[in-house]
């Protein structure tokens, strides 16, 4: 294997930030790039963010789409680590994107409010990540506010999340009197000052918690108060396994308050060190190794251009093997067709740039014209097609109605694609001809409509239907699948991949449904075809 490409692999690393909105996803985003000299200014980040909020209508946001394009991949260098940190969208952007994000990232960070405790978007992210076995890592933030215990923190993060902790460093006070981190793994003490907007000092390094320059620093009592609290650890919680926190059975715990840049670097130089190089993926044929010399990548997110004029689409594609040059031919394993990747993008944090080479773990975007699908697969030569980028079931339901039915091929053109960009899901009920959309955030739905009348020409309308949840079916058993199909009929309908779906009108429904026809299997996750 050639040295440099097994360089390049290993000091790479791609990850993703899981939170509930408010827990301080964006301002832990923002000092990490300042970490890596991405952005230079404490703000900009945020800036973005405001700018995307404050429009309330899609077009508007989308308008500032170039800032969506660059937010969606931010590479940042830090030590001699290359990091491809991608976006998991929070707030009213949250869709199906979000979770398919997570299926691209080797492991992600976890922020968690510690006024707040586990909040339902984390639960719902986490439980993507555990389809992968992602290894996480804990952030608690927001140490400088009054908060739940830490302990208490923690059992909530196990009991709702069902992941062991391993608080690798530990709060001193909280709120008003937050003093600081003592860091377990490194025995070192981090001191707390309020307001400290730039990077955070040095810290002390204790040689174990009995030594005096504890009460020197932090004063007598909270010197006892830690002590006492990191003996109390030691006794209840698992020691520290690098192996469990890889096969995302452990989370490594950090403590701190990202908008006081406190405790972020030792979260950060924590990450490179322990989280995983790019790792191996599945294929339907085989695992397929980072460090293999041929190049291939698969797509999971693809971004529209809003402009009628252009129909281009940016498709982000995660590398996975081998090495990336301008102008190289690869196979587009759907199509057979060979393309040659002329002027891929490389994501910045702030800007986006044409790109030389890149390795696994990057991400590209390859500019089309809508002949890319969601999980599709680019090799140098092996036909391979990666498996484990699905679609996940929608939460909300609507139908379509044509205001005009003579474009009823317009409807139909203009919702294959965007179900093949990932854009919305789309249902065909078995016993009539509509059109049922599925979505995983609601805002999908405004997209989808706002899509189909600027490139379609489609006017349409949307009117409620009565689902609330939806689940692939398969059976073993034909027999009974065709039973099942002609009682449920009413409730079913095939996807746009031509895989049939129950459509649950409560989840009470769902859970009698399942009961009764117990040689049904009911998912919550479709492979793309
Ligand atoms: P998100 O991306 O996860 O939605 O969260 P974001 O970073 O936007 O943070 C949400 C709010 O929490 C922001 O306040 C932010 O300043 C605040 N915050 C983040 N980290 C900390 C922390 O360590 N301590 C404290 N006390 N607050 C923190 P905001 O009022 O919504 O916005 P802003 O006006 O302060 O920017």
């Amino acid at each position: 294997m050639d040295k440099q490409h097994k360089r390049e692999v290993d000091r790479r690393r791609n990850f993703g930030i899981i939170s509930h909105p408010d827990a301080g996803k964006t301002t832990l985003t923002e000092k990490l790039l300042l970490f890596g000299g991405a952005i230079q200014l404490a703000g900009a980040v945020k800036a973005r963010k405001a700018a995307r909020h404050a429009t309330s209508d899609w077009m508007s946001i989308e308008r500032e789409r170039g800032i969506s394009v660059t937010t969606s991949v931010m590479k940042f260098n830090y030590r001699n680590y290359e990091i491809n940190l991608l976006d998991t969208p929070g707030h009213q952007d949250f869709s199906e994107d979000t979770y398919r994000v997570l299926t691209a990232v080797d492991s992600a960070v976890m922020v968690v409010d510690s006024a707040k405790g586990v909040e339902t978007q984390t639960e719902k992210l986490m439980e993507v990540c555990r389809m992968r076995n992602t290894p996480i890592m804990t952030f608690v933030n927001k140490m400088d506010r009054e908060g739940l215990p830490p302990l208490e923190i923690l059992s909530q993060i196990e009991d709702k999340l069902q992941i062991e902790c391993v608080p690798l460093s530990w709060p001193i006070g909280a709120g008003k009197g937050f003093r600081g981190v003592y860091n377990r793994y490194r025995g070192e003490l981090f001191l707390f000052t309020p307001g400290e907007e730039t990077r955070p000092r040095e810290g002390v390094l204790v040689r174990d918690l009995g030594d005096p320059l504890l009460e020197e620093r932090i004063g007598k009592r909270a010197a006892g108060r830690l002590r006492e609290d990191v003996e109390l650890l030691e006794g209840a919680s698992e020691p520290f396994e690098l192996e469990h926190y890889l096969n995302g059975s452990q989370t490594p715990v950090f403590f701190g308050s990202a908008v006081n840049n406190f405790g972020v670097r030792e979260l950060l130089d924590a990450f490179v060190e322990m989280a995983p190089p790019p790792r191996a993926r599945m294929t339907e044929t085989r695992l397929v190794s980072p460090y293999e010399e041929a190049f291939s990548g698969f797509v999971f997110k693809i971004q529209a251009n809003m402009d009628p004029a252009h129909r281009d689409r940016i498709a982000f594609l995660r590398i996975c093997s081998g090495r990336f040059h301008r102008g190289m031919k690869v196979i587009h394993h759907r199509t057979g067709k060979e393309v040659t990747f002329a002027n891929a993008t490389i994501f910045l944090a702030q800007d986006r740039a044409n790109v030389e080479e890149a390795y696994p773990g990057d991400v590209i975007g390859i500019h089309n014209h809508g002949t890319i699908k969601i999980g599709d697969t680019f090799t140098e030569k092996e036909p391979l097609k990666f498996t484990g980028i699905p679609n996940f079931a929608p939460e909300h339901f609507r139908r379509v109605r044509l205001k005009n039915p003579l474009k009823a091929k317009q409807l139909q053109k203009g919702l294959t694609q965007l179900a093949e960009e990932g854009a919305v899901q789309v249902f065909r009920p078995v016993l009539d001809s509509t059109y049922i959309l599925g979505a995983v955030g609601v805002l999908q739905f405004d997209v989808t409509m706002a899509r189909l009348k600027a490139e379609y020409g489609v006017d349409a309308v949307y009117e409620p239907v009565a689902y609330h949840m939806a689940r692939w079916v398969t059976s073993k058993n034909p027999e009974r699948l065709k039973a099942f199909e002609k009682e449920m009929a009413a409730n079913l309908a095939f996807d746009a991949e031509g895989h049939l779906a129950y459509l649950a009108p409560s989840e009470w429904r769902l859970e009698f449904v399942s009961d009764k026809w117990p040689e049904i299997e009911f998912h919550k996750v479709s492979e793309h075809g």
